[in-house]
């Protein structure tokens, strides 16, 4: 009886055991880079801003965000005007797009999304959003089995086409397949830039065994350098960070403002103490 007990026990602690094992890898999504991003830098962001209307208002829209508001990056109404507007509208109007929203659907097979927000509602436990944008823009490859060509690792079967390929080049996935999950790990640890560890099966011999697949990128040859394609990556997305909260740069400022204040009283307060006390002492 006893031994029918433990017996049961045993086999139900391997059960869990081998089933714990099997569920944990599956879940990881890719491991992102950290942005280097600062929002002081306003050539970094004026060329982010010129760089997201040439490539990504084409199908995008930023409908919260103004043009004239570009004038908080210390451009000019009349820059604005003859530099980065193609499309005709005035300065006052929101960042829309020409595309059709059912011509984008039919063509992607989703309508590219506003990204007034995006580097804000994109933060999770993974990194910043605007970590996962940097990311993104870094991390697409050829992949002939999608209908745009392009796929990539930080967001599976993207609908979205690689639009600064030229710039970049064409990356090509790289996979390394391993037996055990710690040398897995240790290849993940020592591999640089984006990459994702995916759990999966193989049949040898009858027998399901898993495998630990390592997806790295090679990078192709674009217009631009490595370094130089990820500085634009970079502006751009220093760009769509400042976008989604433009009112940072301003609260800093009125944050000094009322640091010096706030000293200024002090040492009024002091002086005023030193006098209430000078006729006691
Ligand atoms: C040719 C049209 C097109 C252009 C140009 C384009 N995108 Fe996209 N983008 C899409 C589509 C379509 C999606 C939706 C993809 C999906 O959900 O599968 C998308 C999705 C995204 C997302 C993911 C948003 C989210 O939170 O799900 C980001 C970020 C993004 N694009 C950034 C950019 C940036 C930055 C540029 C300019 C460098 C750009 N896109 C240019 C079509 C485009």
């Amino acid at each position: 009886m006893v031994s029918i007990v433990f017996g049961r026990f045993i086999r139900a602690v391997v059960c869990v055991a081998s089933f714990a094992s099997f569920a944990t890898v599956a879940s990881e999504g890719a491991r992102l880079q950290t942005a280097p991003i600062n929002s002081h830098d306003v050539a970094s962001l004026q060329n982010g801003a010129k760089l997201f209307i040439n490539y990504c208002l084409n199908c995008h829209t930023a409908s919260y965000m103004r043009y004239n508001r570009l004038q908080d990056l210390e451009l000019t109404e009349a820059q604005i005007k003859d530099n980065l507007i193609f499309t005709g509208v005035k300065v006052g109007e929101l960042m829309q797009v020409g595309m059709d929203r059912k011509d984008a659907k039919a063509w992607f097979g989703v309508a590219p999304p506003d990204l007034t927000v995006t580097a804000r509602a994109r933060s999770s436990g993974a990194g910043t959003g605007s970590d996962w944008i940097f990311s993104y823009l870094r991390s697409f490859y050829r992949d002939p089995s999608r209908p745009t060509g392009w796929n990539n690792l930080v967001y599976p079967n993207v609908g979205m086409p690689h639009v600064l390929w030229q710039l970049s080049g064409q990356a090509q996935l790289h996979e390394e397949v391993f037996e055990s999950e710690h040398a897995a790990r240790a290849a993940l640890i020592a591999t640089k830039g984006v990459a994702q560890l995916e759990e999966g099966h193989e049949i040898k011999d009858g027998k399901t065994v898993e495998r630990f697949v390592l997806k790295t990128l090679t990078p192709g040859n674009g217009a631009l350098s490595h370094v130089e394609y990820d500085k634009a990556v970079t502006d751009i997305v220093n760009y769509m960070t400042y976008m989604a909260e433009p009112a940072r740069l301003e609260r800093r400022r009125v944050g000094f403002y009322v640091l010096m204040l706030l000293g200024l009283l002090l040492v009024l307060v002091y002086a005023l103490k030193k006098s209430y006390w000078k006729n006691i002492h």
